[in-house]
């Protein structure tokens, strides 16, 4: 599957990284042996100090590069709590689970629904998984606080889940659902379909549950009591037809078993069922399903018990509707449980406030978009805000520095994911994109979750770029890519959405940001920085350029992306160079409104965006377009490679290793693609720069980087466009349309249309019609697909990666609001 990148994340041997902090230790060390023999005659006692204090310095060193920030934290302590924030305690902060809620806290109580269609071969769903099939599954309206609506369409089946929120005492407030479920389609089967919905609570650690039963076999509710949730009880109500009447007959089932932790879920809940059961409604069609029996046990799993779960499984014929509330004890005066009629009428109004305010923020009926494609929109934005995630855990760092692993402290992010069935946790350059998404609809959020992130950084300065914290997050992340190494960066993408929340962010806010900021800043500044002054190079390139078609740059976030063929010191590469710029820019306005000392900044931005400066470094005339420098051949290929037999073994499989046709020498990079736009779409480059024209026309041009569904991220004439990079490795970023670059394009192109120049003109039609065909494209694709994609083909506009990607590929509701 294409859909790698990330996990890709960690791999693969770290010795040749980071090379010149160890040379500068061991040269510490020569000296210190230098030192040694001076002082031997002042005796051994000084010379033994001497030693200490250098193996002091160098375990500092080592202990800062997996400590936490020394600075105060961005988000004060308790901020996220029931008491500070009641209003987003609780949500549906499970994004890797088709339908649950949890609170903002280091060891929620969960709550879930799983379901199975009573026919052969069908699977019980929990997790999102691409696997599972589904038509399309999202949320059609979610306002990220206190309501939601998803519709799941899975093989004839219309599950329809919603929640409602309603403030009240002092933990939180409660909530309610109503899964309503249906028969989707006309074909219906030949037996009337026949569905069990579990729906369960779970603990994590800590807090007690207590089923309370009827009639021995329904689980009519579940009390508890947890750290933060105090008492609380969860109701199970009785199913009714979709019209409110009682559902004529059900089976009730459940289940009380202990599970070694929330990730192992499903499998206690499949490693209970059994067919023994029969379904014998009075109108005499008996048949056999599936229902929890006992818990027997997983196979071997010899974990401790750590989450108490208690399952309730109704099962029945479509249509009908179930409904849970959730109360908690802290609430005095109830004004009646939240169900049935008040439930409804609840929802509905919801749902009007949501559509009222989604056209205040977007304006998207006011610019003429049909009612189908402004579904479309609100959908992609409902699914990022339905994407967030509450996480706690331990990350694992390694820096050069260390031989193994070392934990980073708990900590707790709340973020929006990529992609919820496929990267269910935070990525840090996607979150700079959706936090520009979701600053528009709800700053006060963003800003917390800016926070959050900064609240990550590590003594140094550093920031991981994919946080897996918990055992659920870890449960998807294959055990060689979760460690996290502290020499590589990410681009500080979260600048774009703080410089869209600055104007409006209370100063205390910054200021408790800005020494975070600052440290970032510095980490990226001095170890990343490149060979000449006011150049920069990612480090940690894939080490072993022979694997590679090219070695891959997963720093950048554009992984395949063709950078110099032969890695070395002497890169300089021109995304972050812009990055570095947009970085000092930001940096500027925050210290400038804190009154803080800004020129320091000020002098790197007017130096990293100096336009003749920045054709001396970057500009590639063979290319006729901007590049990266390095030592590069234009001439590779892949060849597949037979190893030598040994006698007595079966031969080797052959392998593909790469070939160099023409010495590599200190050149530009010939790729012609989205790095070589960055001075454009950061908007580095002047009106009235020469340079604009040649990239407008590269831009525009269908043999370059035009395509009918958005601009492509590598030339159709490069020699590596489309290329794979290793028999495993399709090509990635070498080709196909992304979003989150396409909005930077379109946000660029918008900007140079405004301002007088020679290229206005030009830039204003470009800009009409890449908008109108990513719009275009978008909406088709999902409309025929069901989802929105991680990238899309630029030869037939088809979605691919993963799905559904509510990540950066929502950016389109901004393209269609023309909001940059
Ligand atoms: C960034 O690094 C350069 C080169 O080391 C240095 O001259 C400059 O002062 C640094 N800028 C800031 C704002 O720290
Ligand atoms: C470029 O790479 C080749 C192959 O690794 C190496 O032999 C050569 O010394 C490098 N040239 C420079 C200038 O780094």
């Amino acid at each position: 599957m294409a859909a790698e990148r990330r996990r890709r994340g960690a791999e693969g041997p770290r010795e040749a990284r980071n090379r010149p902090r160890e040379r500068g230790a061991a040269r510490g060390e020569r000296g210190g042996r230098a030192a040694l023999g001076l002082v031997a005659a002042l005796g051994l006692g000084l010379a033994a100090a001497g030693s200490l204090v250098l193996l002091w310095g160098r375990w500092r060193a080592a202990a800062r590069a997996v400590s936490p920030h020394p600075a105060e934290p961005a988000l004060p302590p308790g901020a996220t709590g029931p008491d500070s924030a009641p209003h987003r305690f609780w949500g549906s902060y499970r994004p890797h689970v088709y339908f649950g809620m949890k609170t903002r806290s280091p060891r929620s109580v969960v709550t879930g629904l799983m379901w199975l269609q009573q026919r052969d071969g069908a699977e019980l769903r929990h997790t999102c998984e691409q696997s599972d099939g589904l038509q399309r599954y999202g949320w059609v309206m979610h306002d990220g606080q206190s309501f939601g609506l998803q519709d799941i369409h899975d093989r004839g089946l219309l599950l329809r889940t919603e929640f409602v929120k309603r403030p009240g005492g002092r933990h939180g407030g409660e909530w309610s659902w109503r899964v309503t479920a249906r028969q989707d389609g006309g074909a219906a089967g030949s037996q009337a379909a026949l569905i069990s919905l579990f729906f369960y609570v779970a603990t994590d650690g800590q807090g007690t549950l207590r089923p309370h039963l009827e009639d021995g076999t329904r689980l009519a509710a579940v009390s508890g009591t947890s750290e933060e949730l105090g008492d609380f009880k969860v109701t199970f109500l009785r199913p009714s037809t979709d019209s409110g009447d009682d559902v004529p007959y059900c089976s009730y089932h459940y289940l009380d078993a202990w599970s070694p932790g929330l990730h192992r879920l499903t499998d206690v809940v499949r490693s209970s069922l059994s067919s023994r059961f029969v379904f014998t409604p009075p109108d005499g069609s008996r048949r056999r399903f599936v229902a929890v029996d006992k818990f027997r046990g997983l196979p071997g799993a010899e974990e401790a018990a750590h989450s108490h779960l208690l399952l309730h499984q109704v099962t029945l014929r479509l249509p009908a509707v179930v409904e849970v509330t959730f109360e908690s004890g802290s609430v005095r005066e109830r004004r009646g449980a939240l169900a049935g009629p008040v439930l409804t009428a609840e929802l509905a109004r919801h749902q009007a406030a949501f559509e009222r305010r989604f056209e205040e923020t977007f304006g998207l009926e006011h610019k003429g978009f049909p009612a189908p494609q402004r579904r479309f929109a609100q959908a992609a934005l409902s699914n990022m805000l339905g994407g967030m995630g509450h996480f706690h855990g331990r990350s694992l760092l390694r820096s050069p520095l260390h031989h193994h692993p070392v934990s980073f402290p708990e900590r707790s992010l709340f973020t929006a994911v990529p992609s919820r069935s496929f990267f269910p946790r935070g990525f840090l350059w996607d979150e700079g994109f959706h936090q520009l998404l979701l600053a528009r609809w709800d700053p006060e959020l963003s800003r917390e979750v800016v926070a959050h992130w900064l609240d990550l950084m590590t003594a140094e300065g550093w920031i991981p770029r994919e946080q897996i914290l918990g055992d659920e997050a870890l449960a998807k992340v294959p055990p060689e890519f979760v460690v996290q190494h502290s020499d590589t960066a990410n681009p500080p993408a979260l600048l774009l959405a703080l410089q869209r929340l600055l104007g409006s962010a209370p100063p205390s806010y910054l200021r408790r940001l800005f020494p975070r900021l600052r440290s970032w800043y510095e980490w990226l500044n001095t170890t990343q920085s490149g060979p000449l002054p006011y150049t920069f190079r990612w480090r940690g390139r894939d080490p072993d350029p022979e694997r590679f078609l090219n070695p891959k740059t997963l720093a950048s976030g554009l992984d395949d992306y063709p950078r110099a063929s032969h890695p070395s010191e002497d890169e300089r590469h021109l995304d972050l160079r812009c990055w570095m710029a947009l970085a000092s820019r930001v940096l500027a306005e925050a210290a400038e409104r804190l009154e803080e000392p800004s020129e320091p900044y000020r002098h790197m931005e007017r130096a990293l965006s100096d336009n003749e400066l920045l054709e001396r470094l970057h500009w590639a005339h063979e290319l006729g377009a901007f590049a990266d420098f390095g030592n590069h051949s234009g001439a590779v290929g892949l060849r597949r490679e037979v190893g030598r037999a040994t006698p007595g073994r079966p031969p080797p499989a052959p392998r593909l290793v790469r070939v160099v046709h023409e010495p590599p020498r200190p050149r530009f990079v010939s790729a012609l693609g989205y790095v070589s736009l960055f001075p454009l779409l950061l908007r580095l480059l002047r009106p009235d720069s020469p340079r604009l024209e040649p990239l407008l026309a590269a831009m525009s041009d269908e043999r370059r980087l035009w395509s009918p569904f958005g601009l492509r991220s590598l030339s159709r004439d490069s020699p590596m466009y489309m290329q794979r990079n290793t028999e495993h490795d399709p090509p990635y970023w070498r080709g196909s349309v992304w979003i989150n670059i396409n909005y930077l394009a379109l946000r660029a192109l918008h900007g140079y249309a405004e301002q007088p120049g020679p290229h206005r003109e030009r830039a204003a039609k470009l800009y009409r019609e890449l908008r109108h065909n990513l719009i275009h494209n978008l909406y088709r694709q999902y409309a025929e697909s069901g989802y929105l994609w991680e990238h899309y083909s630029d030869s037939t506009g088809r979605g691919q990666g993963s799905h559904p990607f509510t990540g950066w590929s929502a950016l389109v509701v901004l393209v269609m609001a023309e909001d940059y």
